[in-house]
């Protein structure tokens, strides 16, 4: 399984002969390593609706003819918006040909703003995701704030690499996030949704190094750069 990450929440994921892009916001992400029209994927995963996480998903989707996988009011819009999609909601999991896919819990908005309209198309619930596959799980913690039930999704399932943000502000900070990665008893975890705009300005190394301390290996990627697991 190779992981690649492509800045703010976005990762790409190749397994099983497949490939899977999470939260692929690309177009106006500061951060993008690659272009929308760069990805060429099976699926698209997507957390919840905020914009920053949506991003190129549809058109993404559509050119590639991939299946759009999130929660059921997202994936919904999803296939109104021209897309194939599978919807799913938290607590839910499904087997796909790459692997299978559990939506979890995540505390955080998920209203989309419809490009150019002043009003939110509210998506439901916001989701994390859990993707095993080759015998690896990796959870992708979507935006979220520290919650107990972390230590349920650590002690219910091995995760051997987690995507946490760590921005502050909308999201988790890099205290709470050290603490979920202790909860979730995540073997790596690699920082998202932090440096892509000031507000959300963080130390990925500095984190790695609480994480090291706290035994627990920290990947601070840079955008583009892959793990292989
Ligand atoms: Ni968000
Ligand atoms: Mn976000």
């Amino acid at each position: 399984m190779k992981l690649t990450y492509y800045g703010h929440s976005c990762v790409l994921i190749e397994t099983n002969g497949k490939r899977l892009v999470i939260d692929p916001f690309l177009t106006g992400n500061p951060s993008a390593p690659v272009a929308a029209g760069d990805i060429r994927v099976d699926y698209v995963l997507l957390t919840h609706g905020h914009n920053d996480h949506v991003g190129d998903a549809f058109e993404i989707a559509k050119r590639c003819d991939a299946v759009v996988i999130a929660p059921f009011e997202l994936a919904t819009y999803a296939g109104w918006q021209g897309c194939k999609s599978h919807p799913m909601h938290i607590g839910g999991s499904h087997r796909f040909d790459f692997g299978t896919v559990k939506l979890t819990l995540a505390f955080h908005g998920s209203g989309y703003q419809p490009a150019g309209e002043q009003h939110f198309v509210y998506m439901g619930m916001p989701a994390g995701l859990l993707v095993t596959a080759e015998g690896r799980t990796i959870y992708h913690a979507g935006d979220t704030a520290l919650f107990g039930d972390m230590k349920v999704i650590g002690e219910r399932h091995a995760i051997d690499l987690a995507f946490l943000p760590i921005g502050d502000n909308y999201t988790m900070g890099p205290d709470d996030a050290l603490t979920a990665a202790e909860w979730l008893r995540a073997k790596r975890v690699v920082p998202i949704h932090y440096n892509t705009f000031p507000l959300i300005a963080q130390d990925g190394k500095a984190f790695a190094e609480r994480l090291k301390a706290a035994g627990i290996e920290g990947l601070p990627l840079a955008p583009g750069e892959s793990v292989e697991l």
